[in-house]
């Protein structure tokens, strides 16, 4: 029988190398409560095609969540255009998954509740449902854990069950905003081996936001550099390291590795430092800056 993810890419009539993700000449604006517009960001086009991970780096505060939340369909662009599977956005998108910084899961259901929720919304028999949750609980290591709650699960734990949430309900395009932020170094390494282990097996399209170059690098087929705020694309790089990648603590010392690491943080550095300036002497947008579009 075909996955659900075959049905639904057939469905879309999408052959491989379609794009998947599109913002084109987008631009948000807020209002200050002083009447003020500030630039979020400005003047974004980029896309992902179709089974692509890629990987938008940028320093706090340059609009990386901003430009996320519109593509989820959670906000909308002050200009430009977003479109998803060749649909412009008006809402939550069918096939789309997300992951966030802090977990979507819910604190009074225990884990398989959690993880069974997508298929049951989607009318699957509780029975199946329940089935494929364990399964997918398995697959994200946490057999044994299927009656416990979000509260008596570690850091890492709690990130497990959030993928096994996202990804039983096989998302064609996956939307991950620093998803393991708040994680220590060798959990956030040992997440990223076993989210790029998951995405291999069935490999959604991936808009994957972070402010850490090494873990975009290791995950991404194209790394995009955003400027300090109001954030643009500065530079796209292809990374080319051959998959499947090891673990991202073999990565590492890789040459091909380091030399892209090297060559993106050029990039990145001039924009990490204007940021950090800002933010210590204060300094906000200029108003030229933020009436620019
Ligand atoms: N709803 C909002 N109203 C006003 N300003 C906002 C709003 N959301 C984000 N911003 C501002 O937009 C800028 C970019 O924020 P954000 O997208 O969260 O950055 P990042 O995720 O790159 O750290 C920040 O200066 C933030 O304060
Ligand atoms: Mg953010």
């Amino acid at each position: 029988m075909p996955t659900l993810k075959a049905r639904r890419d057939e469905a879309l009539g999408g052959p491989p190398g379609q794009v998947r993700v599109e913002l084109a000449s987008v631009t948000k604006r807020f209002l200050s409560p002083t009447g003020t517009v500030f630039t979020a960001i400005s003047d974004v086009t980029m896309s992902v095609g179709a089974g692509q991970f890629c990987a938008v780096v940028g320093p706090t505060g340059c609009g990386k969540s901003t430009m996320l939340s519109m593509v989820s369909g959670l906000d909308r662009p002050s200009g430009g255009a977003i479109r998803v599977n060749g649909a412009p956005v008006r809402g939550i998108v069918d096939g789309v998954g997300f992951m966030f910084q802090a977990d979507a899961l819910l604190p009074w259901k225990s884990v398989l509740h959690n993880v069974s929720l997508g298929p049951t919304f989607h009318r699957m028999d509780k029975r199946q449902a329940k089935d494929l949750a364990r399964d997918w609980i398995r697959r994200v290591g946490l057999s044994g854990f299927e009656d416990h709650y979000p509260h008596q699960l570690s850091g890492g734990m709690r990130k497990r069950a959030a993928m096994a949430a996202a990804l039983i309900n096989e998302p064609s395009i996956l939307l991950m905003d620093e998803p393991f932020g708040a994680l220590d170094v060798q959990t956030k390494a040992i997440m990223s081996d076993e989210l790029l282990t998951l995405w291999d097996q069935s490999r959604p399209s991936v808009l994957f936001i972070t402010h850490d170059l090494e873990e975009a690098i290791y995950l991404a087929d194209q790394v995009v550099v955003m400027t300090a705020s109001p954030g643009r694309i500065k530079a796209v790089y292809e990374i080319d390291l051959p998959r499947p990648r090891g673990t991202a603590q073999q990565l590492r010392f890789h040459p091909r590795f380091v030399e892209l690491q090297r060559r993106i943080w050029e990039s990145l550095r001039d924009e990490v430092q204007r940021a950090y300036q800002r933010s210590a002497t204060g300094t906000p947008v200029t108003a030229a800056e933020g009436r620019e579009l």
